[in-house]
C-alpha cells in the first residue's frame, strides 16, 4: 500500500513552497547552451573571498575527519569583542538564514502570529509557516517597512517581528530615530528580529548599528552574516546577538554542529581583514553608481538601494528575465512571492559584470 507522505507532513509543512534559489551558472549553460555566463543573482560579493581566508583554510583541509568545535569558541569570541558583548549574547549558524529559523522555532508555535512587511525577504514566510503560525503582513511604504502600521499590527498572540535592514529585494533602509521609536513602542514579551545581513554596505545618513541598543532592548534580537561583504556565501556563517537569556534559549534547539569547521576558520579570519571588506564595500559603491546611471539613461524607475542588489522596474520581470538568460545574463525575477511582477533583482558585480549585464538588458528592452 502506497503512504501519502505529504498528508502526514505537518500542517504548516503542507502550506509551503520550496525556496527557489538563484539559477546556479552551470544549471544555464548547461540548459540555454550559453558559454561564460554571469551570475548577479544571489547577492553574492563578486570580489570573493579574502586571499587571507584562502590561505587559512588550506593549512585545515588535513582535519576533515574532526567534528567542528560545537561551541565556536574562537569565532565567537572575535565576534564578542567585535561588538563589544558578552559570548553568551552570541549566537553562531549555518548561515544567518539558520538563525531565523532557529529562533521561530524555539519561540514560535501554531498558537502565535508573525509580523514581517510585504516584499519583505523570503525566508520569513518560510519559517513562520514551517512551524504553523499565523503570518500578518503589513502593507509596505514606498516599497519599505511601514513601522507605523507594523506596530498596530500588533496582536495579542503575536511573538515575534522580522525587519530586515536593508531589506532584500527592495534595498530599502530604516533610520535610527523611526527604528527606536518602534522598539520603545513593542512589548518586551514580543521578539523583533532586525536583519543586518547587509549591514557593511549601507552608506546612508541615520542608518543605526543596532547591535549597539542590545542592553536597551533585551527582546532584540540582531542577525548578521559572512555571506555577503566577507564573500562566504558558500561557507554558511551567520549569527545573532541577543539577550543571554535568548541565547540560552537557542542553544537548546541549535543542532550541536551547525556551523562547520572550515566555516568557522574563515570568518574568523575574515574578521581580521577588514581591507577586503572595504575593497568589498567600495566595489559595490562604483557598481551600484555604474548601474543607477545606466538605468538613468535608459529611462528606467529603479528603487534607491542600500545593499548590494538594486531592483530595476523592466514592466515584465518575469519575460526580461527569461530574456537576459538567453544572453548568458542570470537575475532574479520578483514577481511570486515578492509581489514585485515588474521588477527585476540585479546584484551589484564587477565592473565588467555590470557592463555585461547593463548591456544585455538594453539589448533585450530594444527587441521588445
Ligand atoms: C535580508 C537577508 N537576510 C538573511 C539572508 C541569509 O543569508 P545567509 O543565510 O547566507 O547568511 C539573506 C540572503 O540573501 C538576506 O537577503
Amino acid at each position: 500500500m502506497r503512504c501519502d507522505f505529504f498528508q502526514l507532513a505537518t500542517t504548516g509543512v503542507q502550506g509551503l513552497q520550496p525556496y527557489q534559489p538563484g539559477k546556479p551558472i552551470e544549471e544555464l549553460e548547461r540548459e540555454y547552451g550559453v558559454t561564460n555566463a554571469i551570475k548577479l543573482a544571489s547577492n553574492e560579493n563578486s570580489l570573493g573571498a579574502s586571499p587571507l581566508v584562502l590561505q587559512e583554510l588550506y593549512k585545515h583541509l588535513n582535519n576533515l575527519a574532526r567534528y567542528p568545535d560545537g561551541n565556536g569558541f574562537i569565532l565567537k569570541h572575535a565576534l564578542a569583542q567585535k561588538h563589544q558583548v558578552d559570548m553568551n549574547c552570541v549566537t553562531l549558524g549555518n548561515g544567518s538564514n539558520d538563525l531565523l529559523e532557529l529562533i521561530t522555532r524555539a519561540f514560535v508555535t501554531s498558537a502565535h502570529s508573525v509580523v514581517y512587511s510585504q516584499h519583505a525577504f523570503a525566508v520569513y514566510p518560510i519559517v513562520t509557516q514551517a512551524v504553523g503560525a499565523k503570518h500578518i503582513v503589513v502593507p509596505a511604504k514606498n516599497y519599505g517597512h511601514d513601522l507605523v502600521a507594523m506596530q498596530a499590527a500588533v496582536r495579542d498572540d503575536t511573538r515575534l517581528i522580522f525587519i530586515a535592514n536593508p531589506n532584500n529585494p527592495t534595498g530599502t533602509w530604516l533610520e535610527q530615530a523611526e527604528l527606536k521609536n518602534f522598539l520603545d513602542a513593542i512589548p518586551n514579551n514580543i521578539l523583533v528580529l532586525i536583519d543586518e545581513a547587509y549591514f557593511e554596505y549601507v552608506d546612508k545618513p541615520n542608518y543605526p548599528d543596532c547591535s549597539l541598543w542590545l542592553n536597551d532592548y533585551p527582546n532584540l534580537i540582531v542577525t548578521r552574516t559572512f555571506s555577503k561583504a566577507y564573500g562566504l556565501a558558500a561557507l554558511r556563517v551567520g549569527y545573532g546577538l541577543a539577550h543571554p537569556d535568548v541565547t540560552n534559549v537557542l542553544n537548546r534547539v541549535r543542532q550541536p554542529f551547525n556551523v562547520n569547521q572550515l566555516g568557522l576558520i574563515a570568518a574568523a579570519t575574515a574578521l581580521t581583514d577588514t581591507d577586503h571588506v572595504l575593497q568589498s564595500v567600495t566595489l559595490n559603491r562604483w557598481g551600484m553608481q555604474q548601474m543607477t546611471q545606466t538605468f538613468q539613461q535608459m529611462g528606467l524607475e529603479y528603487l534607491e538601494s542600500a545593499g548590494n542588489f538594486i531592483c530595476v522596474d523592466v514592466e515584465d520581470g518575469a519575460k526580461i528575465y527569461q530574456a537576459l538568460l538567453y544572453e548568458g545574463v542570470i537575475v532574479r525575477p520578483v514577481g511570486g512571492g515578492y509581489e514585485m511582477p515588474r521588477h527585476l533583482r540585479i546584484t551589484v558585480g564587477t565592473e565588467e559584470e555590470n557592463f555585461r549585464c547593463l548591456r544585455a538588458l538594453q539589448t533585450v528592452l530594444n527587441k521588445r
